[in-house]
């Protein structure tokens, strides 16, 4: 990246206001899948950090949920909202898009458009939305992350079953251009020469589950994510000590342990709710925010890295002002 480009992200500002989310209210346990299939409470929390997920609901319905909670808490108005990104991999149909239902549902006029970068959709998301305020398409926006990974799950694969559930998450956007608050850098990649170690295809028109050589991409994505925050933190003009709070994609606790330690930052400071959502794909990094805005870990003016990273191989970091 150009230093005129760098120096241009550190001055351009979309705030997010504030962020919202949406479960499912049925919980599918490790002792569940014990009776499922042959597995164990023991192996799963040991190799995952998984207890339980929430399965259930639609992907538009929580898309909605978490939407219509992000744009009550930011004071918003709903004539103001020119601009909805859903990210998403597990859309309900592939037409009319998800964020076409989230349009509709909470009555705004703007545009409206789906994304699909697996477990870095949000993140994404959120680069687009800020791109597209920065060029006057809007003036706030609303960007989702939401997946209903037990649709496209193979519940004969032990291996992966355990891993997923459902849920959204969302923020509003709001453009700033010369405030202190919001975005100050991003980076963005794509490598897609490992589909054999990553997908989700379709077979004859059918979803046949994620199908993952999870050792092979534990390295590759920690990889990946670890050198991307860091360029996303450099090209802010900070420093790791600085970001209060590491908003990263909840695949697995042990990948949230290993970005730890690679970037060098406490383990405390990865905000982990793996425990009790499973891998929701794009739903995970707002999932996490709202979880750390809740409990007071992130404040208004604290710097947060956000850091997505999954299929593809893909991944996207931003690095912004909370508030
Ligand atoms: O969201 C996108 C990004 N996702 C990721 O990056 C995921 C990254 N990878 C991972 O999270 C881990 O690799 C997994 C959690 C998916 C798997 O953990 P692992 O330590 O890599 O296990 P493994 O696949 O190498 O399997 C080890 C053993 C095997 O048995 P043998 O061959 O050693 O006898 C598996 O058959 O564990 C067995 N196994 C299970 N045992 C009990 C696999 N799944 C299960 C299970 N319960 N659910």
């Amino acid at each position: 990246m150009s230093a005129e480009a760098q120096q241009q992200q550190q001055r351009s500002g979309s705030r997010l206001v504030a962020v919202g989310t949406a479960l499912p209210d049925k919980v599918l346990t490790n002792a569940d899948f014990e009776v499922m299939m042959d597995t164990s409470d023991e192996w799963i929390r040991s190799r995952t950090g998984i207890a339980e997920r929430r399965v259930g609901g639609t992907t538009t319905g929580l898309a909605v949920e978490a939407a219509r909670r992000a744009l009550e808490r930011s004071g918003v108005a709903a004539e103001s909202i020119g601009l909805v990104v859903t990210a998403t991999q597990t859309p309900d149909d592939l037409c009319p898009s998800t964020a076409a239902g989230v349009q509709d549902a909470l009555g705004l006029i703007c545009a409206a458009f789906d994304l699909n970068a697996a477990c870095a959709g949000f993140s994404y998301g959120l680069v687009v939305a800020h791109s597209m305020l920065l060029s006057g398409a809007a003036t706030a926006a609303l960007v989702v992350g939401v997946d209903r990974m037990t649709a496209a799950t193979n519940y004969d694969d032990r291996s992966t079953a355990i891993l997923f559930g459902d849920g959204a998450g969302a923020v509003v956007l709001t453009s700033e251009p010369d405030g202190d608050r919001g975005i100050r850098a991003w980076d963005t990649g794509t490598d897609g020469s490992h589909a054999d170690i990553l997908a989700s295809p379709i077979r004859d028109g059918r979803i046949t589950g994620v199908e993952m050589n999870g050792k092979v991409l534990f390295k590759h994505m920690v990889r990946y994510a670890v050198d991307s925050a860091r360029a996303a933190v450099e090209r802010a003009g900070l420093e790791l000590d600085d970001v209060v709070a590491v908003l990263a994609h909840q695949a697995n606790q042990r990948i949230l342990d290993a970005v730890a330690d690679r970037l060098g930052v406490d383990h405390d400071r990865v905000i982990s709710i793996i425990e009790h959502t499973g891998n929701t794909s794009a739903a995970s990094v707002p999932l996490a925010l709202d979880a750390a805005v809740a409990d007071g870990r992130v404040g208004p003016g604290d710097p947060i890295l956000l850091l997505g990273f999954g299929g593809g191989l893909s991944w996207a970091s931003t690095v912004a002002v909370w508030g």
